[in-house]
């Protein structure tokens, strides 16, 4: 008989189009080679643990039924219950799902929160339904992944297209069908409902913290530094004012509507007071010189943080950026052969796995406040979100400086490191 190959693809995958999968096991490869002994596991990254596939029927306004196709991916849970977003997206593939899955394995693991990696999404433009539809959605959704979620099995938050509003319903239906209050099903909470001070602010504090320590190592002064920030949202925005608030110069910023420069620092807090997403930065032109979108990358800057989308900084426009670090507030937002670009530019990468952690550390705390019904202030939130950010930070560091490679690749020897520690302890069942 035939042995399979160690290497085979899931059938469940198209091996001509891998999508955002493909990067994944790109990175795993590269990893690899680091693993040492624990190498003998590494198959087990690259296959989910488990995926659950779900039809969402709903019955819409005008009395008609729609199916969503609604995914659960449990990337890992060897260290913890999983952690991860549900997004609401018309263009959501199972390879993606899968993705975002595996690095939330990497992101919990690198900044060691006792968590796994999961993620979720349905197949949805929710623009095109209304409160009421994207509810019924909602609801029908957690009640068909119920049995594989829970506050000890795997905890999903709000990702694209998703909000405190969204948690709240899912809180409602999860505790509904297994007839009690269970706060701790999801993080991202409104704040009345067992959400955590600090959490909306919490991507783009910890975005800032490890900010702090990469510019101390590269022996950067923040007073007068020279920051521009993409992305004027929930983590470019909380970057951008702290950042100002320390000291640096914020002398660009651009959101989907408008790129604007002002040389000596924007004025940050007006903007901020005053800015409405719909709207965007084009309706703050009086507050400095308009760019066009793309001249944003090569402007003469100390630190760029991309804080809006995934494939920003790509081949095209890696070698215009002048940069001495980037800190990736968003997901993704480099792509692979651009890191190699900057690396060869010697520009520092603090990549999105340790840079955007601060969101679902600070998801744990609200998960630990949840299990002891004992709220934290705000201030000891923002104090113990500061030491995991530094401390996970300088790790990563040290592990580059050892082995001679990038943050990126450091960070993923960390967190899969950890995760197949704990493979390896609890050995395999039966
Ligand atoms: N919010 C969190 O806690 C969190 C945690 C981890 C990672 N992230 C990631 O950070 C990124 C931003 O998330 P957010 O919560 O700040 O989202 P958000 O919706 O609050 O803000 C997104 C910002 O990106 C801007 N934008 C959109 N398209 C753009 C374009 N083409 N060019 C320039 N700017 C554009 C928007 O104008 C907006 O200002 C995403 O990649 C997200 O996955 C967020």
């Amino acid at each position: 008989m035939n042995q399979p190959s160690q290497h085979e693809l899931p059938s469940y995958l198209n091996p001509n189009e891998l999508g955002p999968w493909g990067i994944y096991l790109e990175q795993v490869e590269r990893v690899t080679p680091y693993l040492g002994k624990l190498g003998k596991w590494v198959e087990t990254l690259k296959r989910p643990k488990r995926i659950l596939t779900v039809d969402v029927p709903v019955e819409l306004d005008n009395g008609t039924i729609a199916h969503f196709e609604g995914y659960r991916v449990q990337h890992n849970l060897s260290r913890g219950p999983g952690k991860g977003g549900v997004r609401y997206h018309q263009d959501v593939t199972l390879s993606e799902v899968m993705a975002l899955s595996a690095w939330m394995s990497v992101k919990c693991a690198a900044v060691n929160v006792p968590f796994g990696g999961a993620k979720g999404g349905i197949r949805i433009d929710p623009r095109q339904y209304s409160e009421r539809e994207l509810e019924r959605v909602t609801r029908r959704y957690i009640t068909e992944i119920g049995m594989i979620i829970g506050p000890d099995k795997d905890i999903p938050a709000p990702d694209v297209n998703t909000n405190a509003q969204t948690m709240a319903w899912m809180v409602d239906t999860y505790s509904m069908n297994t007839g009690q209050l269970s706060t701790g099903v999801v993080t991202g909470k409104p704040l009345s409902l067992g959400g955590s001070l600090g959490r909306v602010e919490a991507t783009g504090r910890g975005v800032f913290t490890v900010g702090v320590e990469a510019a101390k190592d590269a022996g950067l002064d923040l007073q007068g530094a020279r920051v521009i920030v993409q992305g004027c949202g929930n983590v470019g925005g909380i970057a951008a004012k702290l950042f100002h608030e320390a000291g640096a110069k914020v002398i660009a910023l651009q959101d989907h509507t408008a790129t604007l420069y002002q040389d000596q620092g924007l004025d940050i807090p007006t903007i901020l007071s005053q800015y409405h997403p719909k709207d965007g930065l084009a309706a703050h032109t009086q507050a400095g010189e308009c760019l066009q979108a793309d001249e944003f990358w090569a402007l003469d800057c100390d630190i760029l943080i991309p804080a809006a989308l995934e494939n920003q900084i790509t081949a095209a426009n890696a070698d215009k950026i002048r940069a001495k670090i980037v800190i990736e507030g968003a997901n993704g937002p480099t792509t692979p052969e651009a890191d190699d670009i900057l690396t060869q530019n010697g520009i520092t990468v603090v990549p999105d796995v340790i840079a955007n952690a601060g969101g679902v550390t600070v998801s744990y705390f609200e998960w630990a406040q949840n299990f002891s019904s004992y709220f934290w202030e705000e201030a000891l939130i923002n104090e113990r979100l500061g030491r995991m950010m530094r401390d996970a930070y300088h790790a990563t560091a040290a592990v580059a400086k050892t082995h001679n490679v990038t943050l990126r690749t450091a960070a993923f020897i960390s967190a899969c490191t950890r995760i197949l520690e704990a493979r390896d302890l609890r050995g395999l069942y039966p």
